[in-house]
């Protein structure tokens, strides 16, 4: 599995800059003690390159990799992410949901793929996750609906059941009306997750998504794996679903956290190879790595020590290639 590929014209010729950290500074608090784990910290991603941020453990990379994401903020004070010079510490609710799922993609040092989910329902996650706010409201409306059904029907039949003669059984009317309601409205909800849930499954199997993920997963080598759930698979295996998750939405931008730290060397320079092949075809990659050998495979090499940036150079792309020394 080693395709020969060059990086992306516009990484060579210097694209923009599409991502940037600037000055960022970020203290975690361990009860009253405060840990810098970032200080003054500043790099500049550029449109098509590859990018490696190489540091020791504990040395901020997963940090730093957090705030490029959406995923924390700086401290107050502590400096800016900007993503094509938009502010991104200071994008709340949708603007950052839209953020972390359309403008990046990101994959984690521990993969964190749902265990109850299958290979492909994992892929395919953030095409679901927009639909949460819409979901809630939708629920909202059924258990409305619902309640005012239930209400209406309780009080017709208890109306019928007792004739009101009285205040007393106007109140018995009343007690059985709201507590119709309430199953009403328990219903609804019912009805509607029931609706979401086939919904989902129509999505899964016919929706553009959806064979957009199963292309992805079987250029992963993952067609044979769609159905298995996430412990059913290998450390590779896992990691390359975890990789498909995050191109699901088929972001420009790839923030991958250690993406062959705990894999061997076969199935780390498989990884590789893989993002190789992406890059080669546009995709923007900033990569966390402990390892020089990872790194040599990016165009550029950002050093990170104790939760400073020492270093920014390119790579040396060797004598045919870039990262062929793994
Ligand atoms: N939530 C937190 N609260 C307190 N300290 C934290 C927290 N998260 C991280 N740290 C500390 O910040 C430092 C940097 O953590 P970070 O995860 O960014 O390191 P890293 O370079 O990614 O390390 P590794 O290579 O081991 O993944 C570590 O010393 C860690 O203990
Ligand atoms: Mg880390």
């Amino acid at each position: 599995m080693s395709t020969p590929t060059t990086a992306h014209p516009e990484a060579s010729a210097g694209g923009s800059v599409v991502l940037e950290a600037e000055g960022v500074r970020k203290t975690y608090r361990m009860g009253r003690v405060p840990v810098r784990v970032l200080e003054d910290a500043s790099i500049q991603v550029r449109e098509g390159e590859w990018l490696a941020i190489l540091g020791a453990s504990g040395s901020g990379k997963s940090t730093l990799l957090h705030l490029l994401g959406g995923l924390d903020r700086p401290d107050r004070d502590g400096g800016v992410v900007k993503h094509r010079g938009r502010s991104v510490s200071s994008l709340r609710g949708a603007a950052l949901n839209a953020y972390r799922n359309r403008d990046i993609g990101f994959v984690f040092q521990f993969y964190h793929l749902l265990p109850e989910l299958t290979v492909l329902e994992n892929s395919m996650l953030p095409c679901l996750v927009p639909r949460n706010r819409l979901s809630a409201s939708l629920s909202l409306t059924a258990a409305l609906v619902g309640t005012v059904i239930g209400a209406q029907l309780g009080w017709l039949f208890g109306d019928v059941a007792l004739p009101a003669a009285d205040d007393a059984t106007t109140a018995r009317i009343a007690l059985v009306a709201a507590t119709w309601a309430v199953v009403g409205a328990a219903l609804g909800v019912l009805c509607y997750q029931g609706f979401r849930v086939i919904m989902d499954r129509v999505q899964m199997k016919g929706s553009p998504k959806a064979r957009y993920a199963r292309e992805t997963l079987a250029d992963f080598g993952l067609a044979h794996r769609l159905q298995h759930r996430p412990s059913q698979l290998s450390g590779g295996e896992r990691q390359r679903t975890a990789i498909a998750r995050a191109l699901g939405n088929e972001p420009p931008i790839l923030l991958a956290d250690e993406p062959t730290g705990n894999l061997d060397a076969n199935t780390g320079r498989e990884i590789l190879e893989l993002l190789k092949t992406r890059h080669a075809n546009g995709l923007t990659i900033v990569m966390v790595t402990h390892d020089p050998k990872v790194a040599a495979y990016a165009d550029r090499v950002v050093r990170i020590e104790d939760g400073r940036v020492l270093e920014d150079a390119p790579t040396d792309p060797g004598p045919s290639d870039h990262g062929q020394s793994l």
